[in-house]
């Protein structure tokens, strides 16, 4: 179960206590106090400090101890060898949150001090954020907790930083990029508040727009997972994701370990809740300001309005490249367009004013698609011309921006020039009018927007899951465990797939050659006939295998020359029997797996299989908190789906099956805490109605 938390009170305290609080200008003891105060903070600051005395006015007390009224609030500011009695106080005192600016804990491999730290304040109730975090900001209180160097412009992002250092560093750079925050939070090494939590309190503030996290790792995948999804569904949130390595992949002991580069899966997760991962600061920042401001489209078809041919192919491009629709009716967009474009422009989306356009036929062009109910978004590019009339460059845009805002129409600009065009996009930029000098800064935040609204429109996220005999399933990894092995035999494998649902290839054990018989019959011709006996290893060399077996007289055949060839194999082999198996007829090979990632949680992946799955690469990744929709969707991405639609004239294959083996799979590595792989490559699809075979499933599992 999930820790109940009030997160409101970390952002909007009534009272905080500065443990450390220093008069030492230059000291973070300093910064935090002089931050709460010349931030308008309204609540009660408590500077602790043994010496006593004042910092900046306020009343400094001796101890936590001596505070006369509750406190909801304590930063630590003392080094970290002072930092568990400190936060033992706070603790003893009934303090709801406390914040551990100090450095020096998990991050230098002092884990156990972290730990005793956290164990001691949750035992008394009270959570910790950080510790080696720079502190918290929130304007709905005016509570700067932190000890930013610069103040913090206020506005509609909340930042969520597990880096304190590039979050120091956003707080200026979104003052400089005329961003304002709503909140800000350091989360540093997580040791117990994390994301989720803090996305808790953002998700409900109102005077956050648009959220915007920096993630290097993430603990506990699924409840990050959980709470991206509520967050998305409210407002947009956009990602950066540092670490693309794929080492972690190279340590994975499975296929789906080693096909899974980390940050495929991060990528493939982030898209599953609906979040918008940015490549780039910039690129986030470009995002989050033109999110907070941009109304939602009302529909998809955008239009391109430009002076140049050029750059409007540059556009054309980044609208494919971001996913952004333009709109086609010919006859639509010369009666629309046609008053603003010469005889030898194009009326053709991207519409072409021409090079000789001037600021008033840019007005004309410009305002029309703001007030047009064809047209849901505008993409504004314009080259420097010697024609246009320069000073009226950003009057235009204001002008023609206002219209579109009149009539909640997302439009942006792309301006490129020299120092005046330059110039209008540094002076509309501080009044948040969306201008870039590129067009694909400008087309990748209409990207954005139309991510977020087109996720929202038809996000699904209840989670499909199928019945699996739980305790079967348990008591074969008992007996594998047992064993002393963390993976199980193949038979055992397939007892898995059994207890899950999952169709395998049919076999049984003759015990006699009339078993034989029927079990061959029960199965279906052909079959294959194998010896079972703990004395032959090596079956095939002992004629103990027969292939391909297709009617009566055949088993009875093969059963004899096994029985005879193993004889003479080995004298005096103790034979159990002889297992007719299914001879699995050729289909379309694909690989199902699964995994608990370390960061993601348990997760599923599906893809073209057989013997060429890590040359081919061909797998998409999804959480396994899927339902069917989005499974279909998975497969659907990957470039075999081909195959399963009947490519060449063959009939589509069982789709369905394949979902639902999706389904069953992730069941399972959702329902069973000691299965920590599953790869089921080859599974053979037939055509629609005619289902799967898994031939070959290896599993590992844990202690
Ligand atoms: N209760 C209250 N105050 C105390 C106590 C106590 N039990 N014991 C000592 N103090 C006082 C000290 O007397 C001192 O006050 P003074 O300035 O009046 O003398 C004050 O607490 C601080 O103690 P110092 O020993 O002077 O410690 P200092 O300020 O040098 O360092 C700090 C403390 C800042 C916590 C340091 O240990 C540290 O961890 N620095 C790194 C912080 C950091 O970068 N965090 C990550 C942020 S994110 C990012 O990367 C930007």
């Amino acid at each position: 179960m999930r820790e109940e938390s009030n997160m409101n009170l970390l952002f909007e305290p009534r009272s905080i206590a500065v443990v450390g609080a220093s008069s030492k200008p230059g000291k973070i003891g300093f910064s935090v106090v002089r931050n709460l105060k010349q931030g308008g903070f309204k609540g009660k600051i408590y500077p602790i400090n043994p010496q006593g005395g004042e910092i900046l006015g306020e009343q400094v007390y001796g101890s936590v101890k001596d505070i006369p009224g509750d406190v909801d609030v304590a930063s630590i500011i003392v080094p970290a060898k002072l930092a568990f009695d400190a936060v033992k106080e706070c603790a003893d005192k009934g303090v709801k949150h406390i914040q551990i600016i100090t450095s020096g804990f998990s991050e230098v491999g002092e884990v156990e001090l972290e730990h005793k730290i956290v164990d001691y304040a949750k035992s008394k109730g009270s959570r910790v954020l950080g510790p080696n975090i720079f502190g918290v900001f929130s304007a709905a209180s005016d509570f700067n907790s932190t000890f930013s160097a610069t103040e913090i412009a206020r506005g509609h992002v909340a930042i969520l930083t597990q880096s304190g250092a590039l979050g120091i560093a956003m707080i200026g750079k979104t003052a400089v990029n005329n961003i304002g925050l709503s909140a800000i939070v350091s989360i540093g090494n997580k040791a117990d508040i994390d994301e989720a939590d803090c996305l808790e309190y953002v998700v409900k503030s109102d005077l956050t727009k648009v959220i915007l996290m920096y993630v290097e790792g993430v603990k506990g995948g699924e409840r990050f997972i959980e709470a991206l999804k509520e967050a998305t569904k409210v407002k947009p949130v956009v990602v950066l994701k540092s670490g693309r390595s794929k080492r972690g992949a190279e340590a994975a002991a499975s296929h789906t370990g080693s096909l899974a580069g980390a940050d495929e899966i991060t990528d493939a997760v982030l898209k599953q809740c609906g979040a918008l991962r940015a490549e780039s600061l910039q690129e986030a920042f470009n995002w989050c300001k033109f999110l907070s401001n941009a109304p939602e489209p009302k529909g998809s078809r955008g239009v391109i309005v430009t002076n140049g041919g050029g750059i409007g192919v540059m556009a054309t491009d980044a609208c494919e490249k971001y996913g952004v629709e333009l709109y086609d009716d010919q006859a639509v967009l010369k009666e629309v367009f046609a008053p603003a474009t010469p005889e030898f422009g194009s009326l053709k989306n991207p519409i072409d004013i021409t090079g000789g356009a001037n600021s008033a036929a840019y007005d004309l062009a410009l305002s029309a698609p703001a007030v047009s109910d064809k047209m849901d978004s505008t993409m504004a590019l314009y080259c420097e011309t010697a024609t246009f009339d320069s000073e009226n460059l950003a009057p235009m845009i204001r002008n023609t921006y206002k219209k579109h805002m009149e009539t909640g129409t997302p439009v942006v600009y792309a301006i490129v020039g020299g120092s005046a065009v330059e110039n209008a996009i540094v002076e509309l930029n501080r009044e948040n009018v969306p201008v870039y000098a590129d067009p694909y800064d400008a087309i990748s935040c209409m990207g954005a927007l139309y991510r977020h609204h087109d996720f929202n429109k038809t996000r699904d996220d209840s989670i499909s899951e199928s019945k699996i005999d739980l305790g079967a399933i348990e008591k074969v990894i008992d007996k594998a465990l047992a064993d002393g092995r963390t993976f199980l035999l193949a038979n055992e494998g397939q007892d898995v797939m059994r207890a899950a649902g999952i169709m395998i290839p049919g076999a049984e054990i003759a015990k006699s050659i009339e078993d034989a018989v029927k079990h061959a019959e029960n199965i279906g011709y052909p079959v294959v006939m194998k010896v079972v006996s703990r004395d032959i290893l090596h079956k095939s060399d002992a004629g103990g295998v027969a292939l391909n077996i297709e009617n009566k007289d055949e088993v009875l055949d093969a059963y004899e020359a096994i029985m005879r060839n193993c004889k003479a194999y080995k004298e005096d082999a103790v034979i159990d029997g002889i297992e007719v198996c299914e001879m699995v007829k050729k289909g379309t090979e694909i690989i199902i797996g699964a995994r608990k990632d370390p960061q993601m949680g348990p997760i599923v992946m599906a893809g073209m299989g057989g013997i060429y799955v890590e040359v081919m690469k061909d797998v998409a990744f999804r959480s396994a908190a899927l339902n069917k929709g989005e499974a279909l969707k998975m497969i659907s991405e990957t470039r075999s789906y081909a195959l399963l639609l009947g490519a060449r004239g063959e009939d589509q294959k069982d789709i369905d099956v394949v979902v639902d083996t999706i389904i069953k799979t992730a069941t399972i590595i959702r329902k069973v805490p000691r299965i920590s792989d599953i790869e089921i490559n080859p599974i053979v699809v037939y055509e629609k109605g005619n289902g799967v075979k898994a031939v070959d499933v290896r599993i590992l599992i844990t202690k």
